[in-house]
């Protein structure tokens, strides 16, 4: 197949069909965490406006199908990953379970749950629950002599030992919501130009911590493009998957930025 291609198709259909057995060092998936249609809605709130951020038909499913697709992808993904491949599956509270139970159905040993702490988290209008303020991305092997570039990811931890030297990465990862210049915007509207784009930081942690120069990058659900453009920007092939049209195009525009 050919390498450093956005397909603007559905992930099973390719992960089935196109893609090469045992070809890819590291995927990153961040599918739909099926939790649409349940959000506040606040439109137009001089707060700052729609808090039902995520409300989009490809994330919503009912449970029986979302396990059945969950279990589905992660089976097919499994079947592409080289021998000591890595899968980083990003999630909050409405799909881990589901995803810890797929990796599990399929074989997958599970090395870290990574914590993402949102430091720009938004407000809990309700006061009725804690206020969510974290994402969770699971990291786990298809079998053994898995890359771990430990110097790698102790130089891109921010924080630092009394000395000056870096300390080791640890599993809560404390970083911003997309914002600002890197968030992609609707050129008409100036809204978000996808919904969950995920922040640089977190694939370039990702990407440079458990894959090298040269290996290959696969992400399914592509959505804005994120781990397309960090794997091109640090030397990885990368096959990138994405239904909608639109945000495909997104992703082959943010790619010829590079
Ligand atoms: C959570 S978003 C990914 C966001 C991405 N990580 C980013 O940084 O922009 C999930 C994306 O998967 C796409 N999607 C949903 N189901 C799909 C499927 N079966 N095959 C391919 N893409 C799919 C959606 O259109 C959506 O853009």
């Amino acid at each position: 197949m050919q390498l450093n291609k956005i397909h603007n198709a559905d992930c099973i259909q390719i992960l089935k069909n196109e893609i090469e057995k045992e070809s890819v060092q590291l995927i990153f998936a961040d599918p739909p965490y099926n939790l649409s249609g349940n959000g506040l809605k606040s439109t137009g709130s001089t707060t700052g406006g729609d808090f039902n951020m995520v409300n989009e038909d490809w994330d919503k499913m009912e449970e029986q199908e979302f396990i059945e697709f969950t279990n589905d992808w992660v089976a097919s993904c499994k079947e592409v990953l080289k021998p000591n491949g890595s899968i980083f599956i990003a999630c909050s509270y409405h799909n881990m379970g589901e995803s810890i139970m797929s990796l599990k159905l399929n074989g997958f040993e599970i090395k870290n749950i990574i914590t993402w702490n949102k430091s720009n988290a938004m407000p809990n209008l309700t006061r009725r629950v804690l206020t969510h303020t974290t994402e969770f991305v699971i990291w786990a092997v298809k079998g053994k002599g898995w890359i771990f570039n430990y110097d790698v990811l102790k130089e891109l931890n921010p924080e630092k030992k009394k000395d000056g030297t870096h300390k080791q990465m640890r599993d809560i990862w404390t970083m911003p919501l997309c914002q600002g210049k890197e968030r992609l915007r609707d050129e008409t509207t100036n809204k978000a130009l996808h919904p969950t784009q995920k922040p640089e930081e977190l694939l370039k942690r990702i990407i440079l911590g458990f894959s090298n120069e040269g290996d290959l990058v696969l992400d399914p659900f592509g959505g804005s493009g994120t781990t397309p453009f960090i794997a091109k920007k640090y030397g990885r092939d990368y096959i990138a998957i994405e239904r909608e049209k639109k945000y495909a195009d997104a992703i082959e525009m943010r790619l010829s930025q590079i």
